[in-house]
């Protein structure tokens, strides 16, 4: 087929680089041309993290601060399709994925194209995919496409394999003991699958009715306690952003967000979920029923 498409995203271990290559080969065989390129920072983030340099992302991410990103010295200025790699960082699109949806140059490219948005996070992805779904939007976009990947082991399980991986910049088992943190190997090898369906609506010029297609792949899914607690955590979030924002001394402020977050997750997040089992999901079936499709639809 005789298409043109940039497929852009941001990596640190290379898992989102790996997902793009899977994702995007059915495209190249059905004979698109297909320009990768990555996201680049002027200060990029250096990784693996510390455990102090990455709880101080916080605020910036939440209040959606960009920051400087090298041109992107594309081939062209105009595709017949844009996909965009990005991962959640504290509920929120990653700094270097804000940084570019808010730059000048990217959203004259998206101006008018359609868009495929693939995240790769732990498991808390609702939030930062509203906020990119808006801003392609505010760009004149269209989002014709989202797939979200993520690490579908038990929630207090990946919370410690990710800082595990995120400390020491090994995705392997932690003490043997573990599982492997972040996206498996096989949804990676997933996605190819969904590179098909994309590629099947891009050659007949179909793309308004490849969301449907990928749902039905299960390409993106809602896990309604995941959406619970995001939905209980984005606002918490925000107040602690903004509080922490407008510190002189932002230390103790980032290491009590820190004690906070262990303690959300691991006794407040149970508790929470055992008295909406009681008292409120039996009774809010077609609420819950009405978010996970908002969620899954790629219109806002
Ligand atoms: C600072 C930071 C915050 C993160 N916060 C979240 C989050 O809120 N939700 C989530 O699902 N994953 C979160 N992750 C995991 C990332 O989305 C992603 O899976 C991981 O960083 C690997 O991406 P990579 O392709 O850049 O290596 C976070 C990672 C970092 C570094």
């Amino acid at each position: 087929m005789n298409k043109k498409v940039l497929a852009i995203y941001y990596t640190q271990s290379g898992q989102m680089g790996e997902i793009i290559d899977t994702f995007t080969a059915p495209l190249i065989a059905a004979g698109a041309t297909v320009e990768k390129a990555q996201i680049r920072l002027v200060n990029n983030y250096d990784f693996p993290w510390t455990g102090t340099r990455f709880f101080s992302v916080m605020p910036s991410c939440v209040l959606g601060i960009p920051e400087p990103i090298h041109p992107l010295n594309l081939k062209d200025t105009k595709y017949d399709l844009v996909i965009l790699g990005y991962q959640p960082w504290f509920l929120s699109p990653s700094i270097p994925s804000n940084s570019l949806l808010q730059s000048d140059e990217f959203k004259a490219i998206i101006k008018g194209t359609p868009v495929i948005t693939i995240s790769a996070g732990r498991n808390m992805w609702i939030n930062s995919y509203v906020r990119v779904r808006n801003m392609i939007k505010d760009a004149g976009a269209k989002l014709v496409g989202n797939v979200a990947l993520l690490d579908k082991h038990p929630n207090p399980i990946s919370f410690v394999t990710i800082f595990y991986w995120m400390l020491t910049g090994k995705k392997e088992r932690y003490l043997n003991i573990f599982p492997k943190p972040g996206v498996s190997e096989q949804d990676i090898a997933g996605t190819e699958v969904y590179g098909e369906t994309v590629a099947k609506h891009l050659e007949n010029n179909e793309l308004d009715t490849l969301q449907d297609d990928l749902i039905a792949q299960k390409a993106v899914e809602i896990n309604y306690k995941l959406m619970f607690i995001e939905a209980r955590a984005k606002p918490i979030f925000a107040v602690w952003a903004k509080i922490i924002a407008g510190r002189k001394n932002r230390t103790p402020w980032l290491s009590a967000f820190k004690y906070y977050l262990f303690v959300a997750l691991f006794l407040g997040a149970p508790v929470l979920l055992t008295l909406d089992a009681i008292f409120l999901k039996p009774f809010s079936g077609k609420r819950i029923k009405r978010n996970k499709l908002k969620y899954l639809q790629v219109i806002n």
